[in-house]
């Protein structure tokens, strides 16, 4: 089975992409499948790369250039100097995150050059990268969810509204972003003016959310082809150091920046709870095959869906892998499921 590893990929991610990457290539069972590992440059150009064995993902942007083509079982022509060549691939394994890559576009050009791919479909895909559309889907399956007003560019809203409807602080984020770019927690008015500002250079769609006191407990979905779902033992984000809230700094650059706790020390009822929740926001927005769903856990025990990644992170500080893992689903095995389930 020859599977193309997509990664880095045009949206603020890319760097994130790249080190899920490096732990996929190292975690997959090359005895099993060949691999074609394809660099999406910021540009988005598709370039071939060479794989070492052992290496993480190539970190060069340069390489052929190649396509896969539609309508042509999963058809990959790599175009160099020297000429054209072309080849096949079986299985698409988008390892991107945000939009172009975990939004349904890629799936979408998967589906066109009928090439198996694995993960969520294009719906899924879109709607959980949306998160007012993920909320709105959410909400009407009767999963709680942080409360929150939506700004389309050009709008406005008055900080004395934001107050009174959501409290403060609040938290603006771009409606369609990961890894909390562009997103930042505002206490004042001149604050939610930056932060509005901030979003939109992101997406043209922003998200003003209550600010939600809890801990941060996340679940990882896996389903087999058979579409039983597994998922996993909670796992916590504990937020460290000087780091208000799990920013892209404590996420990815400061190496203290956050605790990854798998298990998460939760009640078992509460688990449970969550565990069930998960499920339901996994099929409240059509996922297949793996989501990781991020909840706030209050005081008082209550639960609320913060969100549902269908390309969840597989960087080190990941919780996807980890949280499955501990679950007895080992990385490998993980790999070997959502390939499985890409061809089913
Ligand atoms: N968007 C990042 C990769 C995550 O959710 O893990
Ligand atoms: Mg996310």
């Amino acid at each position: 089975t020859r599977v193309a590893i997509l990664y880095g990929g045009r949206s603020a991610e890319h760097d994130v992409s790249r080190l899920s990457a490096a732990n996929v290539l190292k975690a997959i069972d090359r005895t099993r499948y060949d691999i074609v590992p394809i660099a999406i440059s910021r540009s988005g150009r598709w370039l071939l790369q060479q794989l070492d064995e052992g290496a993480g993902a190539p970190a060069s942007e340069d390489g052929m250039e190649v396509a896969l083509l539609p309508g042509g079982k999963g058809r990959l022509v790599a175009v160099s100097r020297d000429g054209v060549q072309p080849g096949s691939v079986d299985v698409v394994f988008p390892v991107l995150h945000g939009p172009f890559g975990e939004d349904g576009s890629v799936q979408g050009y998967a589906e066109v050059a009928d090439v198996a791919y694995v993960g969520c479909g294009i719906l899924a895909s879109a709607a959980a990268m949306d998160k007012e559309i993920a909320k709105r889907l959410m909400r009407e399956a009767g999963l709680s969810v942080a409360r929150s007003l939506t700004l389309r560019r050009g709008e406005h809203v008055s900080f004395e509204d934001v107050a009174a409807k959501l409290g403060l602080p609040v938290f603006v984020k771009p409606a369609r972003q990961g890894s909390s770019f562009g997103v930042s927690k505002a206490t004042d008015s001149a604050g939610l003016t930056a932060s509005v500002e901030a979003a939109f250079r992101h997406d043209s769609k922003v998200l003003v959310e209550e600010f939600v006191e809890g801990r941060e407990i996340e679940f990882s979905v896996l389903e087999r082809a058979d579409g039983t779902l597994t998922v996993s033992l909670p796992g916590e984000i504990i937020p460290a150091g000087k780091h208000g809230f799990y920013t892209y700094e404590a996420k990815y650059l400061d190496a203290d920046g956050a605790v990854v706790k798998v298990p998460a020390d939760v009640p078992a009822a509460v688990a449970d709870r969550a565990r069930e929740m998960a499920r339901q926001a996994f099929q409240a927005l059509g996922c297949e095959a793996m989501a990781r769903v991020d909840f706030f856990l209050r005081a008082d025990s209550s639960l609320l869906v913060n969100e549902v990644n269908t390309i969840p992170g597989f960087t080190d500080i990941s919780m996807y892998a980890k949280a499955l893992a501990a679950s007895g689903i080992g990385y490998s095995q993980t790999i070997d499921v959502l390939i499985e389930h890409a061809l089913a």
